[in-house]
């Protein structure tokens, strides 16, 4: 009998797989044997795959080269990589959330029924429903450049910082999207992790501060989430296991968004 949650047979495209989560997920999908896998990311991955593409996922037509490259079936679409605000808004918002979703969509064709598309939010996209309308138009406009223009434009009076609001359009673009995608039998949803401990955490640091993410962490259960933690649950999500899962921003922070919706956090550590 097939294990539902191993992808022997399964083709599988995982970007930012070089560090961090992509890498503990390359070494879970050998573990599961996936039959063939590709990654696409800026710098060499050294954990076991098939194809590597070397892809800036902030340049349109390298995400466009890299379609082309690809060859089907794809049976589970890991859009993993991801920048923080060290890096210019317009590269956040180009690598974080408008390379997923032109990935998303120029491989979709090449999904078939039962496929899975899984992306790597973060429950720095949480305050959604806090921005919903900007949000939707945002994602209305479709285009690479007008969104960019549209970020040059607007995001300075919304207060939040890019990297915050590129997530929050992964999530909401992960619900937005699984009803279409799932029509044509793809299911489509996403994590969203705490922090993490991986190479970007440093990149948080800087631009958090470290005072907010150790206040996290200890208002969590006084740990990092690891990189293996997150893969798993990406693994889940791109497997048969998880079949009748759709449209959902899966969190993995041990709890603290339930215990801040249910006023269990204390704030004084952020005074
Ligand atoms: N580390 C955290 O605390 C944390 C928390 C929540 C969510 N996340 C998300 O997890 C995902 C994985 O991040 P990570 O923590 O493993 O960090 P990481 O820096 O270890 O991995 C990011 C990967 O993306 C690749 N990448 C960066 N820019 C790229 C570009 N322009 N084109 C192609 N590839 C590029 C990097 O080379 C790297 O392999 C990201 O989407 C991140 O936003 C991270």
């Amino acid at each position: 009998m097939t294990n539902p949650f191993g992808y022997s047979g399964k083709r599988v495209v995982v970007t930012g797989g070089a560090t961090g989560v992509g890498a503990a997920l390359l070494d879970l999908l050998a573990e599961l044997e996936a039959e063939h896998v590709t990654v696409l990311d800026v710098k060499p991955p050294s954990a076991a795959h098939d194809v590597y593409l070397e892809t800036d996922l902030a340049d349109p037509a390298a995400v466009d080269a890299a379609i082309a490259k690809i060859d089907g079936p794809v049976h589970a679409l890991f859009n993993n990589a991801g920048v923080a605000d060290t890096m210019p808004p317009r590269t956040v918002i180009a690598v974080n959330y408008l390379a997923l979703r032109r990935l998303s969509e120029g491989l979709l064709d090449q999904i078939p029924e039962g496929g899975a598309i899984v992306n790597t939010a973060s429950t720095a996209g949480s305050q959604w429903p806090s921005h919903l309308e900007a949000l939707n138009e945002v994602l209305d406009l479709e285009d690479w450049a007008k969104t960019l223009a549209w970020i040059d434009t607007n995001l300075t009076d919304l207060d939040v910082l890019p990297y915050f609001f590129s997530k929050e359009l992964v999530q909401v673009y992960t619900m937005r999207s699984s009803r279409p995608c799932v029509r044509r039998g793809v299911r489509t949803n996403s994590v969203c992790p705490s922090p993490i401990d991986t190479p970007l955490l440093a990149d948080f640091r800087a631009t958090m501060s470290d005072k907010l993410i150790d206040w996290n962490v200890s208002e969590t259960n006084g740990r990092l989430v690891t990189p293996r933690e997150v893969a798993m649950v990406l693994a889940f999500l791109g497997a048969d296991a998880s079949g009748y899962v759709n449209g959902v921003n899966l969190l993995v922070d041990s709890g603290f968004t339930a215990a801040m919706t249910t006023g269990q956090v204390d704030f004084s550590g952020m005074a």
